[in-house]
């Protein structure tokens, strides 16, 4: 089974909407808007109108969200809605990034939550799991990944699950210039790919796209992309600046 290649930038709380709007002219400027994978922006929400604006008719780049609301529209100060997100036509929504589990708080009940909010509004989600340090040194990778997939996606359905994207993200490995070794990459996503299997059937598993995130960068995302369960990348500090992350983006294929 082939399945194409998506690279995502994941801005975090960097690049307001002036800096933004230039990132994208730059961008389409040295990609021409033509790469063969499926490219995708996830800026702060303040910053989303911008980048939509200075796309213009380019439909290049599919826009996602930080973040998003497990609830309805209401009383939830701080909050935003997949309706919200509906309405300036967003594709894609990253969910259960490690810095949302560890500065705040969000569980793998919450962000099964905010997953099936997501599916219903009809926006993917970009699924994130990996482990810390001491999980890892401490023999716990398969048990961490197994309890974070199964919390996350319980409920959905194998078809469900074979259009989401799962970023898997050694916590270990991101913004410290550490990268897992391709070995350890693909030895993790080959373990997620069999147990999406086990769960919920295996053309679920051979569909299911598998990024890999944590220090990616121009230097390193071919060897990471050559393996066999590395469907992308999810890419933080080397997304920052358009000639970089538009390296990244022809480097899929
Ligand atoms: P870095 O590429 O900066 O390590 O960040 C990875 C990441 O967290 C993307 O979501």
């Amino acid at each position: 089974m082939s399945r194409k290649p998506i690279i995502a930038a994941n801005w975090k709380m960097n690049i307001g909407p002036a800096e933004g709007a230039a990132f994208i002219a730059e961008f389409k400027k040295l990609t021409d808007c033509s790469f063969s994978c499926d490219t995708v922006i996830v800026p702060p929400f303040t910053t989303i109108p911008a980048v939509l604006d200075a796309l213009g008719e380019c439909k290049c780049v599919g826009i996602g969200a930080q973040n998003v609301s497990q609830f309805d529209n209401g009383a939830y100060t701080g909050e935003i809605s997949t309706s919200m997100l509906n309405e300036l036509g967003l594709q894609y929504v990253v969910l259960g990034h490690s810095e949302r589990r560890q500065y705040f708080g969000e569980t793998d009940a919450i962000i099964n939550a905010k997953i099936k909010k997501s599916i219903a509004a009809g926006i993917i989600p970009i699924f994130c799991i990996g482990e810390t340090k001491d999980e890892r040194l401490g023999g716990q990778l398969e048990t961490v990944l197994d309890t974070q997939v199964k919390g996350g996606l319980e409920g959905l359905s194998a078809d469900e699950v074979a259009n989401l994207v799962i970023a898997y993200e050694p916590v270990w490995a991101i913004g410290t210039g550490l990268t897992a070794t391709s070995k350890e990459a693909q030895e993790a996503h080959a373990f997620i790919r069999q147990l999406i299997s086990n769960v919920f059937g295996a053309d679920a598993a051979a569909k299911v796209r598998i990024q890999y995130g944590g220090s990616v960068n121009p230097g390193n995302v071919d060897e990471l992309l050559a393996q066999p369960d590395i469907d992308g990348a999810l890419v933080g500090g080397a997304s920052l600046k358009p000639d970089s992350f538009a390296t990244l983006v022809k480097a899929a294929k």
